[in-house]
């Protein structure tokens, strides 16, 4: 089986963090959002990975290829032209019958083997509030998907797709995103792996919904924010061994690299601190801060902080991009 991985996006909703990084590489706890995706699946045993790329692909590539162990394909989406698309210019690379698909920003916690494996046709969906900013499937009373429907404006169902496909037949998929491109046809001006399911279900194929609860969006910084809380709270990252914290106060949940030093200053809870981050005289809670910068004196909340910044003397709730400075 394989598993495609579209992370080709920009992730317009994280700038300025993703002027610098893809989106997927961006850190949440102790590692990039990619990094906790990856793991999850090598862990489950599924390493046969193919991944879409564009936006700053190589840095992906570097990322993975440096940082874990398995059959890796890179394929480039040259020009992005929506979820469909990205999974149609894989089609040469697929060798496998079984398919699995799981969307770049999002973090799952679930059992796999509910995914893969089972012989069905199955896609991951969440009761949502509001289902209009998703993919949304209709089902019969059997649990049967009898309608699929992305982002639509009037929603006959609260159910929304998370971003988890399984799928046993490739050929199948590859036919409906064939149909979808050659005739050109687009919702919201992309080609979408919504509509080319959709099409296969109008064609006999069937799908059913697998819900689940552990689905943690990584799109904009207050989902990234609490997809970090989520990961502190269930143990994923903890304080590392020879971190340097002097006269300070860490209250838990925290991740801190080790090479990171932290004095006279109170940090947590929920705050991911990353290698060679130097925090003195700060007050810091709810916050992710990436390698190399230095923080003095600040009080921060609800804050994401890139690499190699300077911070001196502020109060902030914000996104700092990478190599900014900042001084009161
Ligand atoms: C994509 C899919 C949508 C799905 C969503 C889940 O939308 O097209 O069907 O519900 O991911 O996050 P996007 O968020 O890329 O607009």
């Amino acid at each position: 089986m394989q598993v495609i991985l579209p992370v080709a996006g920009v992730g317009t909703r994280l700038r300025p963090l993703t002027h610098t990084l893809p989106k997927v590489l961006l850190p949440v706890a102790d590692k990039p959002i990619i990094g906790h995706i990856v793991q999850n699946l090598l862990d489950s045993g599924v390493d046969d990975l193919v991944f879409v790329v564009g936006y700053k692909g190589d840095l992906i590539e570097q990322y993975i290829t440096e940082n874990f162990q398995g059959t890796f394909t890179f394929v480039t989406q040259a020009e992005r032209r929506g979820l469909g698309h990205s999974i149609w210019v894989t089609k040469e690379f697929i060798t496998s019958d079984e398919l699995f698909i799981v969307l770049g920003d999002t973090i799952f916690d679930v059992d796999l083997s509910e995914f893969v494996g089972t012989g069905k046709n199955i896609l991951g969906a969440k009761r949502v509030e509001d289902p209009r900013r998703f993919g949304v499937a209709e089902t019969n009373e059997n649990g049967v998907v009898t309608a699929l429907v992305e982002k639509p404006e009037q929603p006959k169902s609260d159910m929304a797709l998370v971003g988890l496909y399984s799928i046993q037949q490739a050929s199948e998929l590859f036919a409906a995103l064939d149909h979808i491109v050659d005739n050109d046809i687009t919702t919201r001006g992309e080609y979408q792996l919504t509509d080319a399911l959709q099409y296969m279900i109008e064609h006999g194929t069937e799908f059913q919904l697998q819900e689940i609860d552990g689905w943690y969006d990584c799109g904009k910084s207050d989902t990234l924010l609490e997809t970090n809380r989520h990961l502190l709270n269930n143990g994923c990252a903890r304080r590392s061994e020879g971190s340097v914290v002097r006269d300070s106060h860490i209250i838990e949940p925290c991740y801190i690299h080790a090479t990171a030093q932290i004095e006279r200053s109170v940090i947590g809870p929920h705050v991911s601190v990353g290698p060679g981050v130097k925090i003195s005289d700060s007050n810091i809670d709810d916050a992710i801060i990436a390698g190399d910068t230095e923080i003095e004196s600040v009080r921060a909340t609800s804050t994401l902080i890139g690499k190699n910044c300077s911070v001196k003397g502020a109060v902030l709730s914000t996104i700092l991009g990478d190599d900014s400075s900042l001084y009161s």
